[in-house]
């Protein structure tokens, strides 16, 4: 199929080449010229704008996104726009808010075109391994678009959910999950790490779970991988970013009166890893050192 994809980062270069490898001909933009440039030496056609992405395609036009959420995907939607007709199918294949999808959804049916979220899985690897995607698209938008996401996913790694904005939900409480998975493994890993009864090697222990424990997974081939660099992980300091997935699962658990208590307190986790001091363990030792005398150490 002929389609775009806008955006050629971590994720859509890689996605784009594994569509032109696929057999598809894909048209492709980015910001930086350079980048447009790379993936039309692997195949694709360029564009020097989003005005050129849509005359570069016929309709049924299917333009994919895979750019940061919120601002850039709104913007990106409404400068496609112009070069859009009915029929034509807008896909956000990134991280966005599901209720944006939603809203986005309706405002461009009303115009007559098609909006699908896939929630997107599968990061760096996806390339070789395929993604996951979890679909949220009318049945007909669905149907049209199905050997793309046939190409991008490994065999049986892609589904419809429902409507539009039920990919990016499914999407969420997947990296929900992943939020307190990661917490759990790097919990467990310090604890090892901390023993003061063992000198433990963390390769060997990621490796070892690997096979055959009720414990093994991606993430903890992953660890295995990180832990061969460097056991230690001298390089790297323990702060972590989150990109609003975290925070929407647990404002809708929430909102649902569902408790999950190891999402929430994982997202809580990486609040704090960004932090050099906390003002609240202050809060704490101060006090502690009003009503007992207790020690505090001083800054
Ligand atoms: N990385 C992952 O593992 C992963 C997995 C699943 C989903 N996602 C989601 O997929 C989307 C893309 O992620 P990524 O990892 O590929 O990000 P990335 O490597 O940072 O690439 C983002 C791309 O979007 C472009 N961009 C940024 N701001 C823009 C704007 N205001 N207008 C137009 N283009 C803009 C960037 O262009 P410039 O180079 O010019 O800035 C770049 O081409 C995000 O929603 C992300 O949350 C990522």
């Amino acid at each position: 199929m002929r389609l775009a994809m806008i955006g050629l980062g971590r994720m859509g270069g890689n996605m784009s080449e594994r569509l032109v490898k696929g057999g598809h001909e894909v048209v492709v933009y980015a910001r930086k010229a350079e980048e447009v440039q790379r993936y039309v030496s692997k195949g694709a056609t360029g564009a020097s704008g989003l005005s050129d992405v849509t005359s570069k395609l016929k309709s049924p036009r299917i333009v994919w996104i895979m750019v940061p959420a919120g601002k850039p995907v709104e913007e990106t939607i409404a400068s496609l726009l112009p070069g859009l007709t009915k029929g034509d199918v807008i896909i956000d294949g990134g991280n966005s808010n599901y209720r944006d999808s939603m809203r986005r959804a309706a405002d461009l049916q009303a115009k007559g075109i098609h909006f699908i979220d896939s929630g997107t899985s599968g990061g760096i690897w996806g390339l070789a391994n395929g993604y996951c995607l979890m679909i949220g698209a009318s049945p007909e938008a669905f149907k049209l678009c199905e050997p793309i996401f046939k190409t991008l996913a490994p065999p049986d790694g892609y589904a419809h959910m429902g409507p539009p904005g039920s990919g990016h939900y499914v999407k969420m409480i997947h990296n929900g999950i992943e939020y307190g998975m990661l917490q759990a493994y790097a919990e467990g890993y310090e604890i090892l790490h901390a023993s003061r009864d063992f000198k433990l090697d963390l390769r060997k222990i990621a490796s070892v779970w690997n096979r055959g424990s009720v414990v093994r997974s991606w993430l903890n081939e992953l660890a295995e991988t990180a832990f061969e660099k460097d056991g230690e992980l001298r390089d790297l300091r323990g702060y972590v970013e989150d990109s609003g997935e975290g925070r929407w699962t647990v404002q809708e658990a929430i909102d649902l009166d569902v408790p999950a208590p190891v999402i929430t307190l994982s997202l809580l986790a990486r609040l704090r890893s960004r932090q050099t001091d906390s003002f609240s363990a202050k809060v704490i030792a101060a006090l502690r050192n009003e009503f007992g005398g207790h020690a505090v150490k001083k800054s």
